[in-house]
């Protein structure tokens, strides 16, 4: 048995989950399909603009969206998005590499439609990442987090487990192109498979 049939315990196709915020609200969370093409879109032109500079990329372009919509490679980046009611209402990220010196990590990110924060919904997203992440056999989740200063995202990724391991100063830039220091955060999802690589946080 190879390590990768030991630990993937998922199958992301068929993947989903209705789960309940502490508020009542029902959401189902499953992976992007091209469909949610369109809603993806309603739900990043939602986003207000002190908040954009926490996107990497310029989502305000609908070709962009469509072309993650067209080109959707779950082994390279697995959307997890949360629908209520058919609305997006939050969307959070796995990327991986397939091969080389960073197959074991994934990069995360989470953005929740700011109708829905502080009531648990970026909490359930993080921890979901997390789980899915262990059954994929990814060893190391790592988040990056722009102008950490007293943000929402460093509690929410501190509750989950993360630990903050570096402050990169001035390492993005805004979209005043304006420097931002970038913190960031790591977790052990699972043992690494060589010890030597177990970093101790
Ligand atoms: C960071 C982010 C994902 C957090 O999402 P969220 O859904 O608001 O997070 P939560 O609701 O789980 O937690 C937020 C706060 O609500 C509180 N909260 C959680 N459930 C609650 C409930 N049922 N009732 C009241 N408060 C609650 C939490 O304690 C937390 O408070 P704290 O920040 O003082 O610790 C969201 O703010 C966001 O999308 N920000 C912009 C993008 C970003 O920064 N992404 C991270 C970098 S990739």
């Amino acid at each position: 048995m190879t390590d990768q049939d030991m630990y993937s315990k998922i199958d992301i196709n068929t993947y989903q989950k209705e789960t309940e915020l502490k508020n009542g609200t029902k959401v189902l969370l499953r992976p992007m399909v091209a469909e949610d093409q369109d809603a993806l879109y309603e739900f990043f032109k939602a986003i207000p603009k002190e908040d954009s500079r926490y996107l990497r990329d310029d989502v305000s372009s609908r070709l962009l969206v469509e072309k993650w919509a067209k080109n959707l490679d779950y082994e390279k980046t697995l959307p997890i998005l949360a629908i209520k009611d058919d609305a997006i209402i939050g969307d959070a990220t796995i990327n991986r590499r397939r091969s080389g010196w960073k197959n074991h990590l994934g990069t995360v990110r989470v953005f929740v439609h700011k109708e829905y924060r502080d009531v648990g919904l970026g909490h359930l997203m993080i921890d979901e990442l997390v789980d899915i992440a262990y059954k994929l056999g990814i060893e190391k989740l790592i988040v990056e987090i722009p102008d950490p200063a007293g943000t929402a995202a460093i509690n929410a990724f501190t509750r989950a487990g993360f630990h903050r391991v570096a402050v990169i100063p001035n390492m993005v830039k805004d979209r005043e192109n304006m420097p931002v220091d970038v913190a960031v955060m790591m977790k052990d999802v699972r043992p690494a498979h060589d010890e030597a690589y177990d970093y101790d946080f």
